[in-house]
């Protein structure tokens, strides 16, 4: 940026100045990471453009706009939410449930339009996102208002949780900017980041979010946006509401437009010349549909011409040229023949709903989540009854509702225990909980979970001391605690019948080997209560050894940014307990040294997303993670847009496939040893 020399000399001037270029970088960069997954700085680089803007507008409050990238962070709270009138009423879509009605939607276009049904209409085939609706108002390129679609003519106005959406441009970027643009789209939460939230919530003995719908719907309905800040909400636009000075003839021309402007296009929308071609998309879209990193439940046809749309015209709540074509429903009807009360690491003990076993969507449920007894209360759910059970993605089948119709009044009710089903310890509800727990300290299986969770591939990584072997010894004696794992020897393994000489050693030294993880893995393996992997990394790099993080304060820890009172009480009362700390000195007896390795700053894979599946030959997989964080890089479990790199071993499956539809770089175990070798 050139300054002139009277600039200079005024530095509310420079500042005028300096703070629009930077909004404009960082929504520049906002672009190429979140839209174009095309990154160009680090996020450091990006950060310190963030902290100059802040630090400006500090300095100059009166140079805060709304449309800065500082106010996307979330404001204060409200108390509700106000109502928004929709100049254009948001409609909604017939269904068509499978191909033949897809093909009865075209033939009566056809009619309607009164050409020949040999005719080929263009269409526009889309992704049926399963989110909620929404309408942004652009007024003369900047974000004035955003609204949920509500009953269609009203909505509520969540513009300042909006605001909170990365990709969404508070400013449209780009030449022809209309001074009026009313854009819809479907706002929704990938599922990792879905699996995220229920993963805090569990931690934090929370009630669960569903699926990813209600999660985004919870997350886009918050009073506080600072709240809605913390969740990763996503957009794609779809539909033209009210425009003054742009004239779009089709929706690829639309897409077009708006995708110049900056606003995020689903890429999978595709032109169909006629509807065997969308009928083709249907049948793609479902086969895609379990790996794709977001959850969709049919898929969108709509005719391209705005001329014909028109012409077609609506009917009271559907317009006549687009339908709604369904996939089967992940849901089934059945029934509750048992409820069984599981006890997990914590001690929370959740009712799990023993089912008749049925069918969905090609997988067999047997079991169903009942979550906690508040959901229990509220939904009813007695013993025998029948109920409607929903699969989405890949989480654990949940009871959706009860068919009360279908009551014989045989059915039993529910009441929460007052003593653990396991060991007969009292049952407590924590303040502000949903979850009970069992206080027990000698609780057989709480033991045994925490054993698990230690040596799990999140945690400390130990191949073949799984599930069924860790119950197997805990019930022997032989592991009584996590620190009893570092005292087994090949002795202690005759007594399993099926353990040949290769699969005793090969544990003993997977047990060797896990004595130098990486120190937040250690830290995570520990389970203290409400210490994810994130906080657990986020604390081995804060006190770079466990002896700092034991002798941590209170203050001191909620003094690291992510760590709250909660978390942080958490850890002091964990490192309080005379009993823990023996059995963390036991494992540092045996040995038991966690690593920490700094991050090279400026290493060759700075800023890239690594994702490995498929067998491995060359390194595990835990090998090949700590060779990419040496080079600054990241190595994640899903493939997304944003991967850099899918390093693929034999075998790979549904994440191959998802990164060759993505358009990821894929390399064999090679190749990524080639270019380790490069960086080195
Ligand atoms: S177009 C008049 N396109 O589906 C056309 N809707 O059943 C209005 N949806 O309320 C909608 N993905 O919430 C359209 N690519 C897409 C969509 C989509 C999801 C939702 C939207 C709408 C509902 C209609």
């Amino acid at each position: 940026m050139q300054l002139s020399f009277l600039d200079a000399i005024d530095p509310k001037v420079t500042a005028v100045k300096r703070c629009a270029e930077l909004r404009r970088l960082l929504e520049y960069h906002n672009r190429q990471y979140y839209v174009l997954d095309a990154p160009e700085i680090t996020d450091a680089e990006y950060d310190a453009l963030f902290r100059e803007l802040q630090a400006l507008e500090k300095l100059y409050p009166e140079l805060i706009s709304a449309e800065s990238p500082t106010q996307r962070v979330g404001g204060a709270a409200l108390d509700r939410f106000m109502a928004v009138t929709h100049r254009l009423p948001m409609l909604s879509l017939e269904n068509a449930t499978n191909e033949l009605e897809i093909r009865d939607f075209d033939l009566r276009v056809k009619k309607n339009l009164g050409v020949s049904s040999e005719d080929r209409i263009s269409y526009i085939c889309e992704p049926k996102m399963d989110g909620l609706a929404v309408e942004l108002v652009y007024v003369d390129g900047v974000l004035q208002v955003a609204s949920t679609r509500g009953d269609g003519t009203t909505g509520e106005d969540v513009t300042e949780n909006i605001r909170t959406v990365r990709s969404l441009p508070l400013r449209l970027t780009g030449d022809h900017i209309p001074h009026l643009l009313e854009v819809r789209g479907e706002v929704f939460l990938s599922l990792e980041a879905f699996h995220r939230i229920n993963v805090e919530k569990e931690e934090n003995g929370e009630p669960l979010f569903a699926n990813p719908r209600n999660a985004a719907a919870g997350s886009l309905r918050q009073l506080d946006s600072r709240i809605t800040a913390r969740r990763p909400l996503s957009i794609y636009c779809y539909a033209p509401g009210m425009c003054e000075g742009a004239d779009f003839p089709s929706q690829q021309d639309f897409f077009a437009a708006i995708a110049a402007w900056g606003l995020p296009v689903n890429p999978l929308v595709t032109p169909a010349a006629g509807v065997e071609a969308a009928v083709a998309f249907y049948a793609d879209m479902q086969g895609k549909r379990e790996s794709l990193p977001y959850e969709i439940d049919g898929t969108v046809i709509k005719i391209d011409s705005f001329a014909l749309q028109r012409e077609l015209g609506e009917k009271s709540r559907s317009p006549r040229w687009a339908v709604a074509c369904k996939f089967p429903p992940r849901q089934a009807v059945t029934v509750i023949e048992d409820v069984l009360l599981s006890v997990g690491r914590t001690g929370v003990i959740t009712p799990v709903a023993s089912l008749r076993p049925v069918q969905i969507s090609g997988v067999t449920v047997s079991r169903a989540t009942l979550h906690n007894w508040d959901e229990i209360a509220l939904k009813d759910i007695r013993i025998g009854d029948t109920v409607v059970v929903e699969r989405a993605g890949d989480v654990i089948p949940a009871v959706v509702r009860v068919l009360l119709d279908k009551r014989t009044g045989t059915e039993q009710s529910l009441l929460p225990p007052e003593k653990c089903p396991q060991c007969g310890s009292d049952v407590v509800r924590i303040a502000d909980e949903v979850a009970l727990r069992c206080m027990g300290l000698a609780c057989p299986p709480q033991i045994r979970e925490s054993i698990i969770h230690f040596a799990s591939r999140n945690a400390m990584d130990i191949e073949g001391l799984g599930e069924k072997f860790v119950e197997q010894l805990h019930t022997l004696g032989l592991v009584r605690s996590v620190a009893d794992i570092y005292r087994l020897t090949r002795a202690d393994f005759d007594r399993f019948d099926r353990m040949g000489d290769k699969l005793a050693s090969n544990l003993l030294a997977a047990i060797e080997n896990s004595k130098q993880r990486d120190l937040w893995r250690f830290i995570f393996a520990l389970g203290i209560r409400h210490v994810g992997e994130r906080t657990a990394k986020a604390l081995a790099q804060a006190f770079g050894s466990l002896e700092n993080l034991r002798r941590a304060t209170f203050d001191e820890l909620i003094s690291i940014r992510d760590i709250g009172a909660t978390v942080a009480q958490s850890i002091v009362t964990f490192f309080s307990n005379q009993g823990n700390c023996e059995i963390i000195q036991r494992m540092l007896l045996a040995g038991v040294a966690p690593v920490i390795e700094l991050k090279k700053v400026g290493g060759r894979f700075t800023g890239k997303t690594f994702v490995f599946t498929g067998a491995l030959v060359r390194f595990t997989r835990d090998e090949a993670q700590r060779m990419v964080e040496a080079e600054g890089g990241a190595a994640v479990g899903s493939v997304s847009r944003k991967t850099n790199f899918v390093v693929a071993g034999g075998d790979a499956g549904s994440k191959l496939n998802r990164a060759r539809d993505l358009g990821v770089t894929v390399l064999t175990e090679d190749e990524f040893v080639a270019m380790l070798e490069q960086a080195g």
